[in-house]
């Protein structure tokens, strides 16, 4: 299978701001973008359309969380230094896109995305029989393609969307990537380069093409990349010319997987609002003690004198985020002899939990205090984004026959 993802190493993810952001989205979102915002260009942004999507009926839902989230996010370590932060409805080039891929987009395709009857089903008090919803995959798509995305990060429930979005992108690239003259545009292209990487490149691109030579393919997209001295159009050609088709003016982003969230609630489901067994990122230490003491345990340890057994208890699961492996045996072995007690056991954990919270608590009260510099976080982020996203749109208009002169 080819795939015309380019070696590009930027990193689109959002998130809807429907709600105070708690441990599971700590452990299941936010320390992975922390770690990503390391090695990737990242943009992180609010998806407040698709809350939209959902939410229609409680506009104020967005106007609530909005800021709280993104505070969350930089109390958590998500530095405006390393990622860009913005609001989706800010860089209205989204919107644009979508429209223009809705043009191509099978009803199908969107009818076919398995969230789209899974959530209808599952949030029946909404009715989610708009045209919005249907399409709330497809925005997903221009947000990802319109940063020209190589990697995104999502669950297990989002694998579905970004394949939508390689599908999309295909097509796109298919449709208007085709243009007359291509080859000796694309072979133009390549003497540009100068002598040493044109070389470089017509041998990798044989390689790749006589012998399906995978990792030629990436060194010679790799070294595209790195190239400064030609142009966005000129780099599309070369992309395209290494497979032989076409322009890729969209490339297909790759799903990075995150592993399923190991963080389980209070009662050991997993930790999700809707079933009120959550700690939020700012909960107060007296109410984190308090729901963390009060947290049920095996059922068969009625007395402190009757042996437990951890597999059947969720304050286990918390020892296996945070606890080491001397602490785990400890637990295992006091559990079944009964040699500990619950709340004994629940010790290292209150404190692991409250020390993890300390932090991100007060640097979110820096952040509660100084509103403006959150403001100005996210306009610079909005303007990074949109200057980026105002290039590829040029081009996808030229594509579409949009560019009047
Ligand atoms: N649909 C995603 C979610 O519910 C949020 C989202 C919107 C997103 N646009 C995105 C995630 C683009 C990754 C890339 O979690
Ligand atoms: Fe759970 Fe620990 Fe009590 Fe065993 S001792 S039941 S693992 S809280």
């Amino acid at each position: 299978m080819s795939t015309a993802a380019t070696a590009n190493n930027r990193v689109v993810s959002g998130m809807r701001p429907t709600g105070r952001l708690h441990l599971g989205h700590y452990h299941g979102v936010l320390k992975n973008w922390v770690k990503l915002q390391e090695s990737y260009e990242c943009f992180f942004f609010v998806a407040d359309w698709h809350a939209l999507t959902t939410h229609y009926e409680e506009p104020q839902v967005m106007a609530e969380n909005v800021w709280d989230m993104v505070i969350d996010w930089l109390a958590a370590g998500v530095s405006p230094g390393a990622a860009r932060l913005f609001i989706q409805s800010r860089v209205p080039e989204h919107a644009e896109l979508f429209t223009l891929l809705g043009m191509i987009t099978p009803l199908g395709w969107l009818e076919r995305v398995p969230t789209y009857k899974d959530q209808q089903e599952k949030l029946r008090e909404r009715d989610l029989a708009t045209y919005g919803f249907l399409g709330y995959p497809l925005l997903q798509s221009a947000d990802i393609l319109i940063y020209r995305a190589g990697l995104v990060p999502v669950g297990e429930d989002q694998v579905a969307h970004v394949e939508l979005t390689r599908e999309v992108a295909r097509r796109f690239n298919h449709l208007y990537g085709r243009e007359p003259g291509f080859e000796e545009k694309a072979e133009a292209a390549i003497t540009k380069m100068g002598k040493k990487n044109a070389k470089l490149y017509r041998d990798l691109r044989r390689r790749y093409q006589e012998q399906g030579d995978a990792q030629a393919l990436e060194v010679a997209r790799a070294m595209l990349e790195s190239q400064q001295n030609i142009s966005l159009g000129d780099r599309e050609r070369l992309f395209g010319y290494l497979e032989g088709s076409g322009k890729i003016i969209l490339p297909e982003p790759q799903a990075l997987l995150t592993e399923a969230a190991k963080m389980p609630g209070l009662d050991g489901q997993k930790m999700s609002k809707s079933y009120g067994n959550t700690i939020s990122l700012r909960e107060e230490p007296e109410e984190v003690e308090k729901k963390l003491r009060t947290m049920p345990t095996d059922p068969a340890r009625v007395r402190r004198t009757d042996p437990g057994d951890p597999e059947k208890c969720p304050v286990w699961q918390f020892h296996l985020v945070y606890s080491d492996e001397k602490t785990r045996e400890w637990v295992q072995e006091g559990c079944r002899s009964a040699g500990i007690g619950c709340i004994e056991c629940k010790q290292p954990i209150i404190e692991a939990v409250q020390a993890e919270l300390r932090q991100i608590r007060e640097r979110a009260r820096e952040y509660e205090e100084d509103p403006s510099a959150v403001r100005s976080i996210i306009n610079e982020g909005c303007e990074r984004a949109r200057e980026i996203a105002r290039e590829t749109m040029e081009e996808v208009r030229e594509a579409m026959g949009l560019e009047y002169k």
